[in-house]
């Protein structure tokens, strides 16, 4: 090797990575070495929008708000005009924290639709048995919207959004996350660039975590599918999304087997009680314990829209564990979800994906490994490694590194910029994608209920 090649970046972190087991680079350094655009967020699409686009805001919980915090980044590019939650404290919040005038303050989404439109667009934030309803409301009145997953709880009512927003000429576009996360959109430039040949097969793990499961799945508001949605839609559609979207194919055919094993009545410790602060004996024992979780780890405390003054937190969070599910018995809901799940899916071109959702593990982050005919892929969303077959050579890249997180805002600018532009296109997911990844997940509960395999039926 010449003293200019050696000086050359790419040729000189070639060397380097052969001469090292595998080397932590940044993602600029990988682009470089693989051929690939540096720039994983630009979107050519994207232009200055004339004026900011207006937009209400239908729910105002944990998410809402998020997303609704853009206009405070970027007040050229989106401003908030109006609320509707029934939660006053939160709907008085967000109103300060927006300057809304009174007339723009909803107690309930259909109180929005009785006025006159009032706005370019709604973003729906409410529960998901609350998603289907305002967003055919809103389209039928010509507002375009951002609808948070699942976009709806049935397939039926899945397929008259789509048909819906096809025959009103609107924008929907689903929070599909995790598709503006650093790591998924690298790995999406790698797959497409071929670096490891052809997909033959993906196995992607979602660790829900033992907290996050009894908060949500077993305690929250999402512990019994048939008031909100089944788990493998409420909470892996968007690992349907991300291995539709890596893979690039469509599914053909689906398998799943799982269920509820450990958080139900039959497995209620002796001595335990309705609640964990009613003098539970085991609750010392206990790793769901609610006094646990909120009280002693402060844990998921913004369901408790605590105050500012953290010297009320404890009376305040006491208060919830006497009153609300939060504090009670995780064997004595009336939860349905499944705590794991494992669903075969076969692709066209023959690629198969096996995904396993799973309450009991002790971290988040899902983990995927993609098999291809030239190198594989082991990341965890905090790191990767791509591998070559021919040379050996590991490439690894690592968050803690090289952090760009901020995946919900830029979300959130796509879809500003696609209602500004009136062009849907801008969008990493339009609503036919978001729904196939909705009917590969429905498919999935199908097939876990019936025994079958299911195929997934695409189109409105
Ligand atoms: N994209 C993601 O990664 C992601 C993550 C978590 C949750 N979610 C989804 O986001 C949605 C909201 O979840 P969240 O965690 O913000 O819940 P949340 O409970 O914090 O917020 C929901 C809000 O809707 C309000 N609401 C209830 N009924 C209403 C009505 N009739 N009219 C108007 N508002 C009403 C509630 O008062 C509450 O403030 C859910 O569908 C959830 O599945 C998406």
């Amino acid at each position: 090797m010449t003293l200019k090649e050696l000086l050359s970046p790419v040729k000189a972190l070639k060397t380097l990575s052969f001469a090292t087991e595998s080397l932590i680079l940044t993602w600029k350094e990988i682009a470089s070495l693989f051929g690939l655009n540096q720039d994983i967020y630009t979107n050519p699409l994207h232009k200055p929008l004339a004026k900011p686009v207006t937009a209400i805001l239908i729910g105002a919980g944990h998410r809402g708000n998020i997303y609704a915090d853009y206009a405070f980044i970027r007040p050229d590019e989106v401003k908030m005009v109006g609320i509707a939650d029934p939660n006053a404290v939160r709907n008085g919040r967000f109103a300060r924290k927006h300057d809304l005038p009174a007339e723009n303050r909803f107690y309930n989404w259909e109180d929005v639709f009785k006025r006159e439109k009032f706005a370019d667009a709604v973003i729906i934030a409410t529960p998901d048995n609350l998603h289907f309803e305002p967003c055919i409301k809103a389209l039928e009145m010509g507002y375009d919207v951002l609808l948070e997953k699942p976009a709806a709880p049935t397939e039926e009512q899945c397929r008259i959004i789509l048909e819906t927003a096809k025959r009103t000429g609107r924008i929907v576009s689903v929070c599909h996350v995790l598709r503006y996360s650093p790591y998924f959109r690298q790995l999406k430039q790698i797959l497409e660039a071929k670096t490891i040949g052809e997909i033959i097969s993906v196995q992607h793990l979602e660790p829900i975590e033992y907290v996050h499961m009894t908060h949500s799945y077993v305690r929250g508001n999402w512990r019994n599918s048939k008031t909100t949605s089944p788990i493998i839609l409420a909470k892996s559609c968007h690992d349907t999304d991300i291995l539709r979207w890596l893979i690039n194919e469509p599914a053909q055919h689906v398998q799943c087997f799982g269920g509820l094993s450990w958080f139900k009545a039959a497995n209620a410790p002796e001595g335990s009680t309705e609640r964990c602060i009613d003098g539970c004996a085991v609750e010392g024992e206990c790793p769901f314990s609610a006094l646990q979780i909120y009280y002693r780890d402060k844990k998921r405390l913004y369901v408790f829209d605590l105050p500012d003054d953290t010297r009320k937190w404890n009376k305040i969070i006491l208060r919830n564990l006497k009153k609300t599910n939060y504090g009670k018995c995780v064997y004595r809901m009336d939860n349905d979800q499944p705590d794991h799940l494992t669903v075969n899916m076969q692709f066209d071109k023959n690629i198969t994906a096996s995904f396993s959702m799973e309450a009991f593990t002790s971290y988040e982050g899902r983990c995927t490994r993609i098999m291809g005919t030239k190198g594989d892929i082991v990341g965890n969303m905090e790191t990767y490694t791509v591998t070559d077959f021919k040379t050996g050579r590991e490439t690894s890249w690592s968050l803690k590194t090289d952090y760009h997180g901020g995946g919900d805002h830029r979300l959130m600018q796509d879809w500003v910029q696609a209602v500004g532009h009136q062009n849907a296109q801008i969008l990493s997911s339009t609503i036919d994608v978001s729904v196939e990844s909705h009917l590969m997940a429905f498919a999935a509960e199908k097939s876990r209920l019936n025994k079958t395999i299911e195929p997934v039926i695409l189109g409105v």
